[in-house]
């Protein structure tokens, strides 16, 4: 191979590296993985059952985890989304996602609701902020 040839291919594969990171994958799979455990959590109320709110919880502690995926490139730079705001929105999360399960052991479901609905308000804040929907 020239070596034109052996440069050309190695500009394309960073090329390809560099569209793989701008798209973000697993950032997008965490936050749908977190739309999954808020559907949990609802649907554990709805159906009654303690074990599934659980679930819920606890997978939505997790995600919350991958502060990472909080991020969107490029906003912080203007000076909107920080790396501490997304930190500080997690555990706002986290902290809200434990009173849930709490509220709902305890047999208030109106105060289990209302601390989904916190946390759901975190969710749009966010995403207005970030993407401006
Ligand atoms: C601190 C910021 C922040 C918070 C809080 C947040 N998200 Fe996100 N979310 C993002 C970013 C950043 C994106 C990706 C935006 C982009 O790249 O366009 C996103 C995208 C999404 C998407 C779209 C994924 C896709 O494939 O298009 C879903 C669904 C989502 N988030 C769910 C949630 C849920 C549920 C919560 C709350 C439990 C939540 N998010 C909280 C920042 C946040």
């Amino acid at each position: 191979m020239k070596l034109n040839t052996v440069l050309g291919v190695m500009i394309l594969l960073s090329g390809f590296a560099l569209a793989q990171e701008r798209f973000q994958p697993d950032r997008m799979k965490n936050m749908q993985d977190m739309e999954i455990a808020m559907s949990t959590i609802q649907k554990g109320f709805l159906y009654n059952n303690l074990n599934v709110v659980k679930n819920g919880v606890k997978d939505l502690k997790v995600t919350a985890l991958h502060t990472e995926s909080f991020i969107k490139e490029g906003v912080s730079e203007k000076g909107i989304n920080t790396l501490a705001y997304a930190k500080k929105e997690t555990e706002y999360i986290t902290k809200l996602a434990d009173a849930i399960l709490v509220s709902f052991e305890k047999g208030d479901r109106y105060e289990a609701a209302n601390g989904y609905l916190k946390v759901l308000s975190k969710c749009l804040s966010c995403h207005q902020t970030v993407r401006s929907w």
